[in-house]
């Protein structure tokens, strides 16, 4: 049987698939996200592709694979680089890698928030370059977490994990909103439940932890933005359509917030020049999810969620 693994992962996945008798494991050496020519060319006769949340997984993909392909691994949590409607058609199996990233990107969503308030970025470039010549009452003065509102937008696992840590590590104030209530986490939080336009109101801090589907495509928009305390600050570690981006920069620009820390963009991976000329932004490459623990976790999940399907079980992460 044959895998495709459309780029280089952790060798605790790949290592998984090489000890399973008859598989055939082809691995796309180069260091960038595979061309859809190269894609379509590389899964013709798999039976599995282990694919990456920069592969565009449609028709197409589903059509080239032929039948004999039974399982798409996504090695991330999110899945919106897949068609899952076209799998579906196609009856095949797909999985994602949930659970193990969740401390990871909880935890970049403290790094960003941080970083935002005590001014890291532009401290550390002042220092680095050879400005600072003495201390200053009025050098970089920034905020406070504690008694500070945080608003989720998203309560599960990512969302759950960054309320128990502004919660239980920083004394924030907690309020959310999801698709539902969740009165369990509402006691265990102290966290308010409020409506999408209220949360953006009330937060010191909006961040995001919703998937991206077509209700949450430009969920943060102009208008929404203009509901935003001037001194508030929006963190997007989820996926970047989930803002319009344009709508982002007018309001920075314009000072209706006070500033964004990004991990995502609407237009990965090219990223607004406006964007990272401003100093009240801090932006990382889409690494939230970057440490070697949840790196080497996801390569196991989607590595074991090929060999169980390939094997004739039901793996447990299916979208
Ligand atoms: C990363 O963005 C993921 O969805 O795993
Ligand atoms: C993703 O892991 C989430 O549930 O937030």
């Amino acid at each position: 049987m044959k895998i495709f693994v459309t780029r280089k992962i952790p060798n605790t996945g790949i290592d998984i698939l090489k000890s399973q008798p008859n598989l055939e494991i082809v691995v796309w050496s180069k260091n960038q996200p595979i061309s859809k020519t190269a894609l379509l060319k590389n899964v013709r006769g798999c039976d599995a592709i282990l694919s990456l949340l920069t592969d565009k997984i449609d028709e197409s993909v589903f059509m080239a694979a032929g039948p004999n392909l039974k399982i798409v691994a996504n090695y991330a949590v999110g899945y919106d680089n897949i068609d899952l409607m076209a799998a579906k058609k196609h009856n095949v199996i797909v999985t994602n890698t949930p659970g193990v990233l969740t401390d990871a990107v909880a935890e970049h969503t403290f790094a960003l928030i941080l970083a935002l308030t005590k001014k890291i970025c532009e401290a550390d470039h002042f220092t680095k370059s050879g400005k600072y010549c003495g201390w200053d009452p009025n050098l970089f003065i920034g905020s406070e977490l504690q008694h500070k509102t945080i608003g989720l937008i998203g309560i599960g696992r990512i969302g759950t994990l960054v309320a128990k840590k502004a919660f239980l590590g920083m004394d924030m104030k907690i309020v959310y909103f999801d698709v539902k209530r969740d009165m369990e986490f509402e006691t265990k939080y102290n966290a308010q439940f409020l409506t999408l336009d209220e949360l953006l109101k009330q937060a010191d801090f909006v961040s995001l932890h919703v998937p991206l589907i077509p209700s949450t495509h430009h969920l943060i928009n102009q208008a929404k933005l203009m509901l935003m305390k001037s001194t508030a600050f929006l963190i997007n570690t989820a996926r970047g359509p989930i803002v319009n981006e344009a709508d982002l920069i007018e309001a920075l620009k314009s000072q209706t917030i006070a500033g964004a820390a990004l991990d995502v963009f609407e237009h990965e991976p090219k990223i607004s020049k406006e964007l990272r000329k401003m100093t009240n932004v801090i932006l990382t490459p889409h690494i939230a999810s970057a440490t070697m623990e949840a790196r080497n976790e996801m390569a196991r999940l989607a590595a074991t969620s090929i060999v169980d399907v390939l094997c004739g079980k039901t793996p447990k992460h299916i979208v």
